[in-house]
C-alpha cells in the first residue's frame, strides 16, 4: 500500500514537471458550494469519466492517490477523504473552514486535468450586542457597541440605527472589521434602537435591539399666555401661562415674578382676575436635575386698565374727543393742499 503510493506519487511528480493537456472538456463540479462546517462534500468530474489512475491535490499539496482499486490517503486527510476509483470522484467529510481551497484532479489515464475551488463557512450563531453603558449625557458622552457572535466565519456586519443603516462619519466610526460601533459626542437623537446585522455567505443573523437613555437640556423652552404669545391683557382677565423645555428626564419647573420666585411648580400658572399690579416680568426657571443644566424664559406681561368697564370707557371717550376732533381736521386741510 505504502509502496504503491509512492509510486503513483512518483508518475504524478513526473507528470507534473511534463505538464498535462489543458482538458476544457472535462469540469469539476462540487456537490455543494459553498459548503458549511461538517457538510460531506463531493467533487465529481462532468462529463463523468472512467479513470484508471489519479489524484486529488488541494492549494498544490496531494490529498490522495489511486490506481486501480488501491487508493492512498496522504496523512492531512486520513479518514476524511475518499476516492471513488471508477469515477474519480472525491469525497471529503466533515468539511472545515480550513478545507476551502483549489481542487485539482490529475489523471495520465486518460491524461485529464481540472480543477474548481471550493469554499467552506462556518454558520453565525448567536448574534450579541452590547454596549460600554447606556446612560449617556448629550454632548458629554461617547458610545460604543460591540457586535459579536458565538460562531460563524468570514463575517460581514452591518449597523442599523431604528430601520436606515448607519454610514461612518466624523461624530461616527466603524472600526475593528466593522464589528464596533463608536458615537462620539452623542446626541439625543442617537437613543436608536441599534442593532446589529452579520452577514456570511451561508447565513445571517441580527442582534437584539440596545436603546440609549439620553439625559439632555433643559433648552428651547416656550412660553405662552392663555396659549398665545401676546402679552398685553387687560384687567380682570384670567391668565394661564404654559412653560415647556426640552428636557429628558424631564424639567422641574418652577415660576418666578419680577425676579421673585413664587410658590408655584410645575408647567401651570394661573392668575385670576388680574389687576394692573400684576404687570411685569413673568419667568419660568428650568432644571434638570441630571444633567444638573438651569434654563429660564421670561415674558413682559402688560396688564391695562379694562376698556369695557362702563366709567372708564366714557372717560377715555370725551378726553380722547378734542384730539379725534384735531386729526380730523388736519386730514382734511391737508387733502386740500
Ligand atoms: C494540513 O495542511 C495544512 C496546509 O495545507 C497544514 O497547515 C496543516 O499543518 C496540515 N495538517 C496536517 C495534520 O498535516
Ligand atoms: C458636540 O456636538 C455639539 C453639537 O453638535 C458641538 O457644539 C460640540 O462642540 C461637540 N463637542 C465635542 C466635544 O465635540
Ligand atoms: C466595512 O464596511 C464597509 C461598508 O459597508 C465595507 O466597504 C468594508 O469592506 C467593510 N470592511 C470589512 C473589513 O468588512
Ligand atoms: C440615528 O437616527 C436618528 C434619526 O432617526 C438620527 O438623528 C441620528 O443621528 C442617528 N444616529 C446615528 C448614530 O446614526
Ligand atoms: C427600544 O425603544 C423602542 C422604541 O424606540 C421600543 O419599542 C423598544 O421596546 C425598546 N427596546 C428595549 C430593549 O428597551
Ligand atoms: C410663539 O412665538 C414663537 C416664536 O416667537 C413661535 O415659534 C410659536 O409658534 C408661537 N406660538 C403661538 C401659539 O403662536
Ligand atoms: C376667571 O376665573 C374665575 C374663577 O375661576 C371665574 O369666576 C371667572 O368667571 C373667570 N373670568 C373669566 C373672564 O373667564
Ligand atoms: C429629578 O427630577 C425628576 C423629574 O422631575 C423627579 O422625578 C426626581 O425625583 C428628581 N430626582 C431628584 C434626586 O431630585
Ligand atoms: C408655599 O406652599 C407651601 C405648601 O404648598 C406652604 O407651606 C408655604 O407657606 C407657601 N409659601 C408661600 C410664601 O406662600
Ligand atoms: C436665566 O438665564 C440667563 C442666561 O440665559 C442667566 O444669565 C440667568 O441667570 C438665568 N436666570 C435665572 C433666574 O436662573
Amino acid at each position: 500500500m505504502e509502496k504503491k503510493a509512492e509510486g503513483t506519487v512518483a508518475i504524478i511528480l513526473l507528470a507534473l514537471i511534463q505538464g498535462f493537456p489543458a482538458s476544457g472538456a472535462v469540469e469539476v463540479l462540487p456537490s455543494i458550494n459553498p459548503a458549511v462546517v461538517g457538510n460531506s462534500v463531493t467533487l465529481s468530474l462532468s462529463p463523468s469519466t472512467a479513470l484508471n489512475s489519479g489524484s486529488w491535490a488541494v492549494g498544490g499539496s496531494l490529498i490522495l492517490t489511486w490506481t486501480g482499486a488501491q487508493q492512498a490517503v496522504f496523512p492531512n486527510h486520513t479518514g476524511r477523504a475518499t476516492v471513488d476509483v471508477q469515477t474519480g470522484a472525491l469525497t471529503l467529510t466533515s468539511v472545515t473552514v480550513a478545507d476551502s481551497g483549489d481542487y485539482t484532479v490529475q489523471s495520465t489515464s486518460p491524461m485529464l486535468q481540472a480543477s474548481a475551488s471550493l469554499s467552506v463557512y462556518e454558520l453565525i450563531s448567536n448574534v450579541m450586542l452590547t454596549a460600554n453603558q447606556k446612560d449617556l449625557v448629550e454632548f458629554n458622552s461617547a458610545a460604543v457597541l460591540t457586535c459579536s457572535v458565538s460562531s460563524g466565519s468570514s463575517l460581514s456586519f452591518l449597523w442599523m440605527n431604528g430601520s436606515s443603516e448607519v454610514t461612518g462619519s466624523d461624530r461616527v466610526q466603524i472600526t475593528d472589521g466593522n464589528s464596533t460601533l463608536t458615537i462620539n459626542n452623542v446626541t439625543r437623537y442617537d437613543k436608536g434602537p441599534f442593532s446589529c446585522r452579520v452577514i456570511n455567505p451561508v447565513s445571517n443573523g441580527i442582534s437584539g435591539p440596545v436603546n440609549f437613555t439620553i439625559s439632555y437640556g433643559p433648552d428651547n423652552m416656550a412660553l405662552t399666555v392663555n396659549g398665545r404669545n401676546t402679552t398685553s391683557f387687560s384687567a380682570g382677565s384670567n391668565l394661564t401661562l404654559l412653560c415647556s423645555a426640552q428636557s429628558n428626564p424631564e424639567a422641574q419647573l418652577q415660576w418666578a415674578f419680577g425676579g421673585e420666585l413664587l410658590n408655584t411648580t410645575g408647567p401651570l400658572l394661573e392668575l385670576l382676575i388680574v389687576g394692573e399690579k400684576q404687570s411685569g416680568s413673568y419667568s419660568c426657571l428650568a432644571l434638570n436635575n441630571h444633567t444638573n443644566v438651569n434654563s429660564n424664559i421670561t415674558t413682559n406681561i402688560m396688564i391695562a386698565k379694562s376698556p369695557l368697564s362702563g366709567s372708564d370707557r366714557r372717560a377715555v371717550d370725551v378726553g380722547l374727543l378734542p384730539l379725534l376732533l384735531f386729526v380730523g381736521f388736519l386730514s382734511s386741510w391737508q387733502g386740500k393742499l
